[in-house]
């Protein structure tokens, strides 16, 4: 199985987040690739490949700047994703209670909308919480990548 891990970050949590989980969880049967969001084109997605947006949140529940372009080519090419299989981890800080992780909120209901199926649910992580999100999104990977392998046999 092919793991894309596509990333949203402006100070790179989310980058250290997605490295370890390709360093942790690549192995014989799972090739991860981590592409950090800038430059990449809606046609990232056509891909043969599981996807996991793993994205933080600036502004008032927006995604961080680098995931921008991306974000809004989908929105305003509306490409059809239905053959699109993806996960989403959602870091951001829990002090921001009312846009607690929207950016990976936002993307999630994006790629849903354009016809794409989501693999497990959607997972946040508090980068103020106490615990290392490394260690959280490492916790939770083993039971994402079980369901995505499951869904790619299934297909
Ligand atoms: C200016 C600013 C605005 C932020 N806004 C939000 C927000 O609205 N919601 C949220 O959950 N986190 C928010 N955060 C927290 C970040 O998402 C969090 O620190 C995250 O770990 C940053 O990850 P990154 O280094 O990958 O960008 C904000 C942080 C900053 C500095």
């Amino acid at each position: 199985m092919d793991v894309e891990i596509l990333v949203g970050t402006m100070t790179g949590n989310a980058h250290l987040v997605a490295q370890e989980l390709e360093l942790r969880f690549a192995d014989a049967g799972t090739r991860i690739v981590t592409r950090l969001m800038d430059d990449l084109a809606p046609a990232v997605f056509e891909r043969d490949a599981v996807f996991l947006v793993c994205t933080s949140t600036y502004g008032h529940g927006d995604v961080p700047d680098n995931a921008r372009d991306l974000f809004e080519a989908l929105q305003a090419r509306r490409p059809d994703l239905s053959a699109v299989s993806y996960g989403v981890l959602a870091l951001g800080d829990s002090t921001f209670s009312d846009t607690f992780a929207h950016g990976g909120m936002r993307f999630d209901r994006l790629l849903a909308e354009l016809g794409a199926r989501r693999i497990g649910e959607r997972f946040s992580i508090d980068t103020a919480g106490g615990t290392l999100p490394e260690e959280a999104a490492a916790a939770w990977m083993p039971g994402w990548l079980a369901q995505a392998r499951a869904a790619a046999v299934e297909a």
